[in-house]
Parts: C-alpha cells; structure tokens; sequence
C-alpha cells in the first residue's frame, strides 16, 4: 500500500500546477496558497458538485451570496467578538506562539529524541484569548467606529438574511438556504498544506426546521453529507463520523458531528454538521429589534432550530488528493498516479495523437478535442513520448486517454486508456463523445484498497 504523505501531495500539486505556495518571490507569506489550473479546475469541480446536491437536486433549497464584510453588530450578537477564540501561549525560549490547548502538536520546546507529550523546559507566559477575526477598516477614518471584520463564517450572512429569503417568501420549514464564499480566520497555528489556513473556501448551509424535528433532521444530515463522500469515491474505511462531547462543542451548539477523514495527519475534521438550535435567530432578533420567526397562514409562529453542515473546499481538495495518490511500478518503472473520482478529476480524458509530426494523426485528434471541449474539459497533448504524456495525465488524474494512431488512419477507431486498470480499448472515433458521457455517469469506486 502507498504511503502517502502531506509532503508528497505538496510536491506533486507544486510539480503538476495544481497549487503554490503564495507571494513566493517575496519570500511567501505562511500558509497562504495560489491555486494553478488544475487546482483551479478541480475546485470549481467540488463546487459545482456541492452545489448540484444542495440546490440543483432539491425542492427544499436556496441559494445566496452575502458579503465578506458585515456591520460588526452582525459579529456581536453571534458571539464571535465575545467568544470566537483561542486561548495563545508565547514561548519565551522558542520565540514563537502557539495555541495552548494544541501545544502536544507543537514543536514548542521538542526534540527528535523526545517522547510524544514529553517537552523540554519552555518559558511559556500565561494563556491569553486570542480573537481569531481578522479585522480592518472601513472608510476613511481610523477610529473605533470604523472597525470591521472579515467575516470568520458564511453562516452569519445566511442568518441575517432570513427575513428577506424566507419570511418574505413565506417559506414553511424544513427549509435551507446554501451559500458558497470566502471565509478568513487568523489562525494561530495554521499548516498542514491547506488543512487549515486563514483563507479558506466555505461550503454552508442552514436547514431550518420545527424545533421538534430538529434531531431527525440533525441525523439525517449527517448521513446525506457521509453519502456525498462515499459517492464521490472517498473510502469508507477513510471516513468515520465522531459525535463531539459537551466540553468541546462551539457556544451556539446543542449537538455537533465531524465527518473525520483520515489525513495524512491522522483522524481531522472533514465537515461538521451541528444542530444550532434557535440560537443564532434568537440572538440577531434581540441585537437588530427585527423578529426572525416563521409565521404561517393561519397565525402559528415559531423560531425555527437550525441544522448545518459547513466544509471548506480546502479540507475537501486534500482528502480526495491523499485517497487518490498512489504509485505503483508498471512493466519495471514507477508510475505516480491520482485514483481520482471521474468527476473530481481536472481534466476529463485526455486526446494524443500518438506520433506528433504526423499531420493526419494530429487534424484527426485536434478535431476530436474541438467536438470534445464544446461538452466537457479535455486536453490535447502533443508534447513527447506517448509513454511521458501518459503518466502526466496519470499525474493529474485524467481518467480516460483517446490515442490516434495509425489504426484510425485505416479505419477510423481509436483506443481509450484507463487510467486506473491501464485496460485500453478500440472504439469507433464516431462515438466517442457517447461513449465519454456514457463512462461519466457510471458509478466509480476507488481501486486503492
Ligand atoms: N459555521 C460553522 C463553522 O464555521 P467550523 O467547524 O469552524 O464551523 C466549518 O468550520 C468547516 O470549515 C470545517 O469543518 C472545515 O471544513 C472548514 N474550516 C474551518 N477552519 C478552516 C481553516 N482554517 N482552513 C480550512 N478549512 C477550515
């Protein structure tokens, strides 16, 4: 079985342009990172997916786009000015900071031949609450009534929404309202490639439902939200679900669960999914003086509870990296290779033709990537060896490669290669775009074991 490590998911994002690490020229700025094409493509892929099962697939959904800054009332009343922190240590040895309940993860006061838990004598000042919001200015004047924050949640902009999208609209619960957006934490210790870092890309969703079908909707969630994974291909040994304790909870929660992959750091947070309760449209109805309820036609009215499962598109781009990395060594050479769903994967199929200088093969094949792209996201490849640009859409994920050879010349079929069995057949090159459509529908599981 393949070891894989965060260090060879970083390599091979930086190697194949899938990530980089931010402002390098200037020396980086930690733990911010750029996406490049591949990295791009394969987020607008785990985006759009989300969204077709949040919103697109059902009745019950809508979907929103609030602003990143917010009037700071917005951060009052949810608690986050109060509560939104993390208790930080400075280390007057190691000249560094770090988060106090994590210092077993740190690398505050260690060394190699240490035993985990065990620290050498650190001169650590007192724990402090550090607010992880980041906060800037807005307008001209510099003073206190100026102060903003970049908001820590896409939630809040759902909730203070609720009066425009849901009672104007005479929405009767269960309901939801989804939102995809930036959210901006300044963590103290980020790391682990994008596993946490202070911009990030978050996937919300509010369900609002009757306070007494609060824990059925609550349940069944949790299981909508595992199902997503497992039918995108995550392994089921990969995932488990991990109730929190009452200790651990955020302050608005009366039940949360994390679906936890298992990263290369071990068991973390993929997604969690939290039953809110009434909190947050109790607490902005005593903030702002606006009620936030539903009222029906015959006068019933309540304050809906609230179920939400949030996930960064980060945390979702590494597991399904670290599932699908694997290497293996094929007729005597290593092959690196992303096992990854056919509908996560950047690119689609790939289009060589398998001797570049011949120009039948290349009009043949660059009219096949012309009927393909109009459809789908497909490369043309004409760079080198067929044996190097296979094992770079191999590298990339490309689950499917049509080769042009001397064969379609005569008459008119070519091979597929799959990426994951290496199998390759022939197909008439007239119908390959079914046959595309066809293989993009079927259900894929991951061959990793
Ligand atoms: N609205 C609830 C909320 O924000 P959270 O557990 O703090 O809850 C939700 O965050 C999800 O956002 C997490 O499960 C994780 O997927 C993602 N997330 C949180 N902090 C992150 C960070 N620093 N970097 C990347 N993703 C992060």
């Amino acid at each position: 079985m393949t070891d894989v490590t965060m260090d060879k998911i970083v390599s091979l994002c930086r190697r194949r342009g899938f990530v980089f690490p931010s402002s390098e020229i200037y020396g980086g700025l930690g733990s911010t990172y750029d996406y490049g094409h591949y990295g791009v493509l394969m987020k607008n892929h785990i985006r759009s997916l989300w969204f077709r099962s949040m919103i697109q697939e059902r009745d019950d959904m809508v979907a929103l786009d609030s602003a990143v800054i917010l009037n700071p009332a917005v951060w009052e009343a949810s608690g986050h000015v109060a509560g939104f922190t993390d208790p930080l240590v400075d280390c007057r040895t190691c000249k560094l900071r770090f988060r106090a309940d994590r210092l077993e993860d740190s690398q505050c006061g260690r060394r190699p031949s240490m035993r985990p838990g065990e620290f050498r004598e650190c001169d650590l000042t007192e724990a402090r609450q550090f607010n992880l919001m980041f906060q800037t200015q807005v307008g001209a004047l510099e003073d206190a009534s100026s102060v903003a924050f970049l908001r820590p949640e896409t939630a809040q902009g759902i909730f203070i929404n609720f009066k425009n999208v849901a009672q104007l609209a005479r929405r009767k619960p269960p309901f939801g309202i989804a939102q995809i957006g930036k959210s901006f934490r300044n963590e103290i210790t980020p790391g682990n490639f994008l596993f946490r870092v202070r911009e990030f890309e978050q996937m919300e969703m509010e369900y609002f439902v009757p306070p007494d079908e609060a824990e059925r909707w609550y349940e069944y969630w949790i299981e909508q939200r595992l199902q997503w994974y497992l039918d995108l291909g995550l392994r089921r040994s990969q995932l488990r679900v991990r109730e929190h304790s009452a200790e651990e909870r955020s302050h608005y929660s009366s039940g949360t669960s994390d679906i936890e992959y298992l990263y290369p750091i071990g068991w973390q947070e993929l997604e969690g999914v939290a039953n809110r309760g009434d909190y947050d449209l109790t607490q902005h109805t005593q903030h702002s003086g606006t009620k936030l309820e539903w009222v029906g036609e015959g006068g019933e009215r309540y304050t809906p509870y609230v179920i939400e499962p949030a996930v960064s598109i980060e945390r979702i781009f590494v597991a399904m990296l670290v599932d699908g990395y694997d290497e293996e060594v094929v007729a005597e050479r290593d092959r690196t290779v992303l096992r990854l769903h056919p509908e996560i994967a950047p690119v689609k199929a790939a289009i060589l033709p398998l001797i570049p200088r011949n120009a039948d093969m290349v009009t043949r094949a660059r009219s096949l990537h012309e009927e393909l792209r109009r459809r789908w996201l497909v490369e043309y490849d004409d760079g080198g060896q067929i044996g190097r640009r296979y094992r770079r859409q191999d590298e990339i994920g490309t689950p499917w490669a049509f080769t042009i050879d001397d064969q379609t010349l005569e008459d008119e079929t070519v091979t597929v290669r799959d990426r994951d069995s290496l199998a390759q057949e022939r197909l008439p090159l007239s119908s390959v775009a079914a046959w595309l459509d066809d293989a993009l529908q079927r259900p894929w599981e991951s061959p990793k074991r």
